[in-house]
C-alpha cells in the first residue's frame, strides 16, 4: 500500500500519553495512585452555565450557526475582553471554534507558508510544536531556564529571528511554566515583532488565573501597530470549567479573522450550538464562582510551591498563574531511583508512577527534559498526599 501522508507520520504521539495510559490501567486495577496530569480544573462547570446548555436544548437551539458561531457569543466575547482586558474588538473579529485548541490550528493554518519559520518560547506547551509542523511551520525553540524565569531575554528574540521568521507564539501566563511576562517584557517582545514584521499568536487562555493580585497586561493592549498583526487566542475552558464544552475563540484584524472562518467553514462548519449558549452565560453571567476557583488555585500554588522547595533534590519556581508547578530533576538526572538510573524526566514519571504511586507529565515534549510538570488543578488533600509520597519515594 501507498504511504500515508508524511505530514500526518512526523507528528509525534504525545509523551504524556504512556504515563496517563499506565495511570489508568493502574486506577483500574484498583491502585491507589494520584494523578497530577489534568491540564483542567477539577471544579464542575457552575450551575448557572450548564442551565443555560440545558435552557438552549429545551428552545431547540440545537442548528448549525454562523461559522464563526453565533452574534450574542461573539458580542459577549468583545464585552469581556474589553471589561476584563481593556481591549476593544467588533464581533465581526472574532472567531469561536471547537476550543482553543482549533483555533490555534485554525490559525497557524492561516499565517504559515510551507517553510515558514515559528518562534517557540520554550518550555512550551507540547501542542503548539506539533501544530506547527502539521501547518507547515519549522518551529525554532528559543530555551529559557528557570533563573530568567522562563522568560525569553531581548537578545535571545533577536537571535532567534531569520529572514524566515513568520511569527511568534506567546503564551502568557504559560503553561507548563506558569510564568508571566509583565507589560514591560511584553513592550520589548512587541517592539521586536513589529521592527521585523512578524505576525503573533497570543495564547491567553490563562489570564484570568493570576495570582498575588498581579495586574495582568494583554499582548493586543499595547496599541493599534500590535493588534493589527496579533491572534488573540482565548476560551471559556479554563477559567469557567469548561474543557468539555469545546469553546474557545480567536479575535483577529477582520481579513485574518475572514480567512480562519473560510477555512472553518470547510472543516467543522460551525462549533457545538448548545455549548455557544452556555459560553454566552458564562462570559456574561454572574463572575463570582470565576473568582473562588481562582482563590482554590491560588492556595494549592502557595502550599505545593512551599512543600516542594523543602524536600531534597528537587525545586520549583513560583507560578504567577495558570495551574502548573515545573519541577527541577537536574540533581537527579544521571542517579539510580527505583533501580532505574534517571536519564531524564520521561524516565522519572515512569518510575515515580511504578514505585511512588504518584503521576506527573515528562516534560521532554515540553521542551524541558529534565522537568516533570504538576498540575494543581486536583484537591488539596490529593496534593499533601502527593507530595508527601515524593518525599518519601526520594528518601528511599
Ligand atoms: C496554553 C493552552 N492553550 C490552549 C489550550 C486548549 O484549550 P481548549 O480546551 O479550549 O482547546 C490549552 C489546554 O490545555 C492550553 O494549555
Amino acid at each position: 500500500m501507498k504511504a500515508l501522508s508524511a505530514v500526518a507520520e512526523a507528528v509525534q504521539a504525545s509523551t504524556t500519553l504512556a504515563i496517563d495510559a499506565m495511570y489508568k490501567k493502574m486506577q483500574a486495577e484498583g491502585i491507589n495512585v494520584i494523578g497530577f496530569g489534568a491540564g483542567e480544573p477539577d471544579f464542575n462547570t457552575p450551575e448557572h452555565i450548564k442551565e443555560a446548555g440545558i435552557r438552549a436544548i429545551c428552545e431547540n437551539k440545537t442548528r448549525y450557526t454562523q461559522t464563526v458561531g453565533i452574534q450574542e457569543l461573539r458580542e459577549a466575547v468583545c464585552r469581556r475582553l474589553q471589561e476584563d482586558c481593556g481591549i476593544a474588538y467588533q464581533p465581526n473579529q472574532i472567531v469561536v471554534s471547537s476550543g482553543a485548541k482549533h483555533n490555534l490550528y485554525a490559525a497557524l493554518r492561516t499565517l504559515i507558508n510551507p517553510g515558514d519559520e515559528v518562534i517557540l518560547p520554550a518550555p512550551y506547551w507540547v501542542s503548539y510544536y506539533e501544530l506547527i509542523k502539521i501547518a507547515g511551520g519549522v518551529p525554532v525553540e528559543i530555551q529559557t531556564t528557570a533563573e530568567q524565569g522562563f522568560k525569553m531575554s531581548e537578545a535571545q528574540l533577536r537571535n532567534a529571528i531569520t529572514a524566515k521568521t513568520k511569527l511568534l507564539i506567546l503564551n502568557n501566563p504559560s503553561n507548563p511554566t506558569g510564568m508571566i511576562y509583565d507589560e514591560e517584557a511584553l513592550r520589548m517582545v512587541a517592539q521586536i515583532c513589529v521592527e521585523h514584521d512578524l505576525y503573533v499568536i497570543a495564547d491567553e487562555i490563562y489570564y484570568g488565573l493570576v495570582y498575588d493580585q498581579k495586574p495582568f497586561c494583554s499582548f493586543v493592549s499595547l496599541g493599534e501597530n500590535i493588534k493589527e498583526r496579533t491572534i488573540l487566542i482565548n476560551g471559556v475552558s479554563k477559567s469557567y470549567a469548561m474543557t468539555g464544552w469545546r469553546i474557545g475563540y480567536a479575535a483577529a484584524p477582520e481579513p485574518i479573522a475572514k480567512v480562519m472562518a473560510n477555512y472553518l467553514s470547510h472543516t467543522t462548519s460551525a462549533p457545538s450550538s448548545v455549548s455557544q449558549w452556555a459560553a454566552v452565560e458564562a462570559l456574561s453571567g454572574d463572575q463570582a464562582g470565576i473568582e473562588a476557583m481562582r482563590q482554590a488555585f491560588e492556595e494549592r500554588r502557595n502550599y505545593i510551591y512551599e512543600r516542594m522547595n523543602q524536600i531534597p533534590l528537587v525545586s520549583c519556581i513560583k507560578p504567577e498563574g495558570a495551574f502548573y508547578a515545573m519541577m527541577n530533576l537536574d540533581q537527579l538526572i544521571g542517579k539510580t531511583i527505583g533501580g532505574v538510573v534517571i536519564q531524564n524526566s520521561d524516565d522519572f514519571a515512569q518510575v515515580f508512577l511504578e514505585k511512588g504511586l504518584v503521576a506527573v507529565v515528562p516534560c521532554t515534549g515540553f521542551g524541558a527534559p529534565n522537568y516533570v510538570r504538576w498540575s494543581y488543578a486536583t484537591s488539596m488533600q490529593n496534593i499533601t498526599e502527593g507530595l508527601d509520597r515524593l518525599e518519601r519515594f526520594l528518601a528511599e
